[in-house]
């Protein structure tokens, strides 16, 4: 969630920031923002990996962080994008996402992908 009292235009500067380290970290991934709440897929090497999640961690602009998935892929599913960003109507996506673990969790990130347009 973004953290209370952070204005949603924070979001861009974070992303713009992200994608340049993320290039230099060979982390690539996907974004999702619903004006409130946040769901992030992440892909690179293991170690990087990690310690971006302890940076996350770390980072007051957001609360209630929770890793939902986390395993070993075959090739990347977002080649194309150092961070991608898709801003996506309030409702139920995040939310409901957030009650799932594993991979269903996976699964249900990857169906709702056409949806948000990106
Ligand atoms: C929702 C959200 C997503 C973020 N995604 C990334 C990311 O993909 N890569 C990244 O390097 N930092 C990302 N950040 C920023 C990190 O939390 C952190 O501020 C940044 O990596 C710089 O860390 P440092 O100041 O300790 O070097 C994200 C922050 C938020 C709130």
């Amino acid at each position: 969630m973004l953290a209370p009292g952070l204005p949603t235009d924070v979001v861009g500067h974070i992303v713009a920031q992200a994608r340049a380290r993320n290039a230099q970290e060979a982390i690539t991934g996907l974004l999702v923002f619903d004006g409130l709440r946040f769901c992030q897929h992440i892909e690179g090497p293991r170690r990087n990996v990690l310690r971006l999640l302890n940076r996350l961690d770390a980072d007051p602009r957001h609360t209630e962080m929770k890793v939902l998935h986390e395993g070993v892929i075959e090739a990347r599913r977002y080649e194309r994008f150092e961070l991608g960003l898709a801003h996506i109507e309030e409702g139920e996506d995040v939310e409901d996402l957030r009650r799932l673990d594993g991979a269903e969790a996976l699964a249900q990130f990857i169906a709702l992908r056409p949806r948000w347009d990106i």
